[in-house]
């Protein structure tokens, strides 16, 4: 009997940004198996996408409602395990509360929730039901942010004293000036997004990346929002402070309106012996600065990187990996948490960082819209 996983999809149809990224990291480390799903709210659109990519068209689904119904009938040797939920971000909760509450373990998008409360609540159901959830913050996944985060722990770079994030896109920029467009949009509807634009669909990337590498807990941020437009209810640009309960400091510098950038993730922490710094758009490059020697740069899948930054790499050196790449070794550090084999913490962002993230946007919309000032996440 196959010991692949069996693994729906809900969203990420034929018409979604990031379901082929899922569906291809899933089935890189052989531990998945696509069953089926709902990819589409128009069940005509999905049973064609699941023909289209070889599913069983009894096990596309019209909703969430009939996919729990019809695989909790089946045996258990045939019975879907595992759900990925990739819709639009104010489906997230509802969908990845019924799959819990009806034992499926979940790998699931960000922002995890339109609210720090609804996270609060998955998380609570979650701990009762001992199920594995998987937050899918993708950048993680790179070998060189596994490295950068072990260096760091190992205090190669001494006591953390700055850190400076940076997530840049422009995608907007096309969209946000004409009326029609930026109401059309999904992102900028809060009823579809959340409360936030910006800080959810990328913020959130950033702030995570600086806990995960650091291994320290924000305590408290200062956020100055842009919207540009007095019709756009959403944040589309952050500028937010951020303060360690060490003396650290930083600042976390996110847009989807800084015209011509591509995908610029960056993250920089500077200690007291050295610094570290990874960017994602080279992302096989790990600069290590210090005072006296000459900038060192470490690259994947040479043995002078740690086991878990090995552990990421499937090929010789030189043969560079990507995004896809990251996103498999989510889905792969998934699939040992959900099979009860060893794994390590850094291997797949938890829950926690799910509801971590929701805090920091609501935090960063409370200091925004009370002037700018200084408001503490709950450590
Ligand atoms: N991890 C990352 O780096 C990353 C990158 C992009 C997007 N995302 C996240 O992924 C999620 C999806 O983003 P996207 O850009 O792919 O969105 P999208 O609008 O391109 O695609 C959404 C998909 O969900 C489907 N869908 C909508 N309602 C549905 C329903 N009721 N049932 C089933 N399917 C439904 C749509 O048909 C479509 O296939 C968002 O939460 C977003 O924040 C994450």
């Amino acid at each position: 009997m196959s010991t692949k996983i069996k693994l729906g999809i809900l969203g990420g149809g034929g018409d979604s940004l990031i379901g082929e990224l899922h569906r291809v990291a899933a089935k890189m480390h052989d531990h998945y198996e696509i069953i089926g799903g709902v990819f589409n709210p128009d069940h005509k659109i999905s049973l064609e996408f699941g023909k289209k990519i070889g599913l069983d068209q009894n096990r596309i689904y019209k909703n969430t409602e009939e996919l729990i119904e019809q695989e909790s009938k089946l045996d258990p040797s045939q019975r879907m395990q595992a759900v990925s939920v990739l819709t639009p971000n104010f489906l997230h909760f509802p969908m990845a509360k019924l799959l819990l509450e009806n034992d499926f373990h979940v790998i699931c998008e960000k922002p995890l929730t339109t609210t720090y409360n609804e996270a609060l609540e998955l998380k609570k159901i979650k701990e009762k039901k001992n199920a594995v959830f998987a937050v899918t913050h993708t950048y993680t996944g790179y070998p060189m942010v596994r490295q950068m985060t072990k260096m760091i722990s190992d205090g190669i770079i001494g006591n953390i004293q700055k850190v400076d994030a940076q997530y840049l896109q422009g995608w907007l920029n096309p969209v946000i000036h004409e009326k029609d467009k930026r109401s059309s949009t999904w992102r900028l509807n809060p009823k579809q997004s959340g409360s936030s634009c910006c800080l959810g669909d990328i913020g959130t990337h950033a702030f995570n990346m600086v806990e995960l590498v650091t291994g320290m807990k924000v305590d408290k941020i200062l956020a100055d929002l842009n919207t540009l437009y007095d019709d756009n209810p959403m944040d589309i640009d952050a500028n937010i402070l951020i303060r360690f309960p060490n003396n650290a400091k930083g600042t976390i510098r996110s847009s989807q309106i800084a015209t011509g950038e591509e995908n610029n993730i960056q993250i920089n922490v500077y200690g007291s012996k050295g610094a570290l710094k990874w960017k994602q758009e080279n992302p096989n490059y790990l600069y290590h600065l210090t005072d006296d020697k000459p900038l060192s740069v470490l690259k994947p899948g040479h043995a002078y990187n740690s086991e878990i930054s090995l552990d990421g790499t499937k090929l010789p050196p030189g043969h560079p990996e990507g995004i896809f790449d990251a996103m498999g070794n989510i889905y792969k550090g998934a699939a040992r948490a959900i099979k009860n084999m060893p794994f390590e913490k850094v291997e797949f962002p938890p829950i926690e960082d799910g509801v971590r993230g929701m805090d920091f946007i609501e935090k960063a919309l409370e200091s925004n819209s009370n002037g700018n000032i200084w408001v503490k996440l709950n450590n």
